[in-house]
């Protein structure tokens, strides 16, 4: 798909010049002045035979390409490799024409130096400057080649920071653009921000640059096969790659600061092949739902803040988990299996978090009781099953948002839940209420809503100062619930104790 540059008209037109010894014209003037000036500038004159007093189109200029039927202009000028003795690229004489019908230039791998001229280049298709020492790139410099399919510029790393801004808006035709390694800074939002502007973008890379910020929610192309964002400082969440669903097969967002969970469904990716997160700082489990992605062949993730079972995919996806698993990714190493119950059901309650990062750091492996931030562990109804259980959650003042999980009920020991002071939303899950083991539960000051039925007086429920105007409603009790009444009757572990203690004296 990168090969598109050539079309066919063209290879007819190269095939003929050289096979059939025409009696050609002229070249133009425009052209042959340019073609003289970039010979002495770049030593092809030396290197290439360009000589000083030939006729570039006379067939013994190496790389260039006439069209004789096309007033003998120059339509392509490929020297990619063949002036390694380095030099610098002549300005271009816009008012006289100077090489208006080239379609390709390719000077890569050249070690050219100085800044690169305005091009303006109206029918140019391919233009390849990649693996050069230029200094800059001209202001505008994509508005004066409107046709422009291929762009390359990888390997400049000398560029002057240069931003993606508007000018790039004009390149209505762009397949390819690919400027990995060649110091642009900024942000996206110009560049993949206004896809629409590019209908027939397949590929981008932007590896190894500067770029920061985060990657614009309009980011929507049906059109976009690969995309290498690869080692850049990009942050904020993945949840875009869903916009690009339909066509992307090749996604590389590596090295850089992306958080968060992952869209928690990554079926609709159905040509994804190459996708790879690794050394970023993305939270939570990785979806079940990537072994629905068939066409992968290579995932590679370590080096986050994963959590939960290692994904469980077909042998034929070659993957980095194992290296992953080992740096503390996953809960267990040895690949396979769900993890610990207790431990699911807390990813359960951080998932209903979107997996905080401040969880993350610190819920790692498969031993909630290994301490894990804000869990409190005991003997639970002392079985002897040698294991602490989990009795306690505390996780108040943490900037959480997000919804209070049911899972929590499925935590058979824990006494004490204190959630206050962070931004929770929705209800409390009835559940939780029925749980016989709790014996507090401090939800407030959040953005709870709903009621609470308060049905047993040994439990302590502290709910105040949420702005959702969550209630708690006695049952079965006279009067409105009153902490005072609470009994500290069966209480069995150290924390419950001084977690109704500390909650009842000072309310969170
Ligand atoms: C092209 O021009 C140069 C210099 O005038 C000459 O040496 C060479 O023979 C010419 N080549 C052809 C193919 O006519
Ligand atoms: C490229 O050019 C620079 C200076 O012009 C020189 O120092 C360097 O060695 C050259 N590199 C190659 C690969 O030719
Ligand atoms: C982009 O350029 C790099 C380095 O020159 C090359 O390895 C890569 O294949 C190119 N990608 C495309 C899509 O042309
Ligand atoms: C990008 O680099 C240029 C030149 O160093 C600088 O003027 C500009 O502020 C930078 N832009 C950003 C967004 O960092
Ligand atoms: C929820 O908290 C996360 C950080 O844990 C933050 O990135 C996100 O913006 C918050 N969401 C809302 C709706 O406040
Ligand atoms: C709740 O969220 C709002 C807006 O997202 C934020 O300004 C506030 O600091 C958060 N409160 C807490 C307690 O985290
Ligand atoms: C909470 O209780 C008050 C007083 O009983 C009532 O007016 C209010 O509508 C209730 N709010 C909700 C959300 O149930
Ligand atoms: C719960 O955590 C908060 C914040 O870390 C802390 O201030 C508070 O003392 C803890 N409460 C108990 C009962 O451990």
């Amino acid at each position: 798909m990168a090969k598109l540059a050539v079309p066919p008209l063209l290879v007819i037109l190269v095939l003929l010049q050289s096979a059939t010894r025409l009696p050609v014209a002229e070249t133009s003037t425009a052209d042959q002045e340019y073609m003289h000036r970039l010979a002495a500038a770049t030593g092809a004159e030396r290197l290439l035979g360009w000589k000083a007093d030939s006729d570039p189109c006379n067939g013994s200029w190496v790389g260039v390409t006439c069209a004789p039927f096309d007033g003998n202009r120059i339509i392509q000028i490929d020297v990619r490799g063949l002036l390694r003795g380095g030099g610098t690229l002549p300005e271009l004489d816009r008012q006289a024409g100077s090489l208006s019908h080239l379609r390709m230039l390719d000077l890569g791998d050249n070690n050219l130096t100085g800044p690169v001229p305005t091009l303006f280049l109206d029918r140019l298709l391919t233009l390849r400057l990649d693996g050069n020492a230029f200094s800059g790139l001209p202001h505008s410099f994509f508005r004066g080649m409107p046709e422009l399919h291929y762009f390359s510029i990888s390997d400049n790393p000398r560029l002057e920071e240069w931003g993606l801004w508007s000018d790039l808006l004009s390149l209505t035709e762009l397949r390819v653009f690919n400027a990995s390694n060649a110091n642009i800074n900024g942000t996206l939002q110009v560049f993949l921000g206004n896809l629409g502007a590019f209908p027939a973008l397949a590929e981008v890379s932007l590896a190894r640059n500067r770029l920061t910020g985060v990657v614009p929610e309009k980011l929507v192309s049906q059109s976009i096969a690969k995309l290498d964002l690869s080692s850049n400082g990009l942050s904020g969440s993945i949840n875009f790659i869903n916009n690009l669903a339909s066509s992307i097969t090749d996604l590389r967002l590596d090295h850089n600061h992306f958080s968060g969970p992952f869209p928690a469904d990554l079926s609709g990716l159905y040509l994804l092949s190459v996708f790879s997160v690794a050394h970023n700082r993305l939270t939570g489990v990785v979806p079940p739902s990537l072994a629905r992605v068939w066409r992968l062949s290579w995932v590679s993730v370590s080096d986050n803040l994963l959590q939960g079972p290692v994904p469980e995919l077909p042998d034929s996806v070659k993957t980095d988990f194992a290296e992953a698993a080992v740096k503390g990714s996953f809960c267990r190493l040895d690949v396979h299996g769900p993890c610990d119950q207790e431990t699911s059901s807390l990813l359960s309650v951080a998932a209903a978090f979107h997996y905080p990062e401040i969880l993350a750091v610190s819920w790692r492996r498969d031993d909630p009781c290994d301490g894990w931030l804000g869990i409190h562990c005991g003997d639970g109804d002392g079985g002897g099953g040698g294991r602490n259980k989990v009795t306690g959650v505390n996780l108040s003042r943490l900037g959480i948002n997000g919804t209070i999980d049911p899972a929590f009920a499925s935590l058979l020991y824990l006494e004490a839940i204190l959630l206050a002071g962070n931004n929770l939303t929705g209800t409390v899950p009835a559940s939780i209420l029925q749980m016989p083991s709790l014996r507090v539960l401090d939800v407030s000051n959040n953005a709870l809503e709903g009621t609470v039925l308060s049905v047993r007086h040994d439990v302590l429920i502290l709910a105040d100062g949420n702005r959702g105007g969550l209630n708690v409603t006695a049952i079965a009790a006279s009067g409105s619930f009153s902490s005072s009444r609470f009994q500290l009757s069966e209480a069995t572990t150290p924390f419950l104790t001084f977690a109704a203690v500390f909650v009842a004296l000072f309310g969170y």
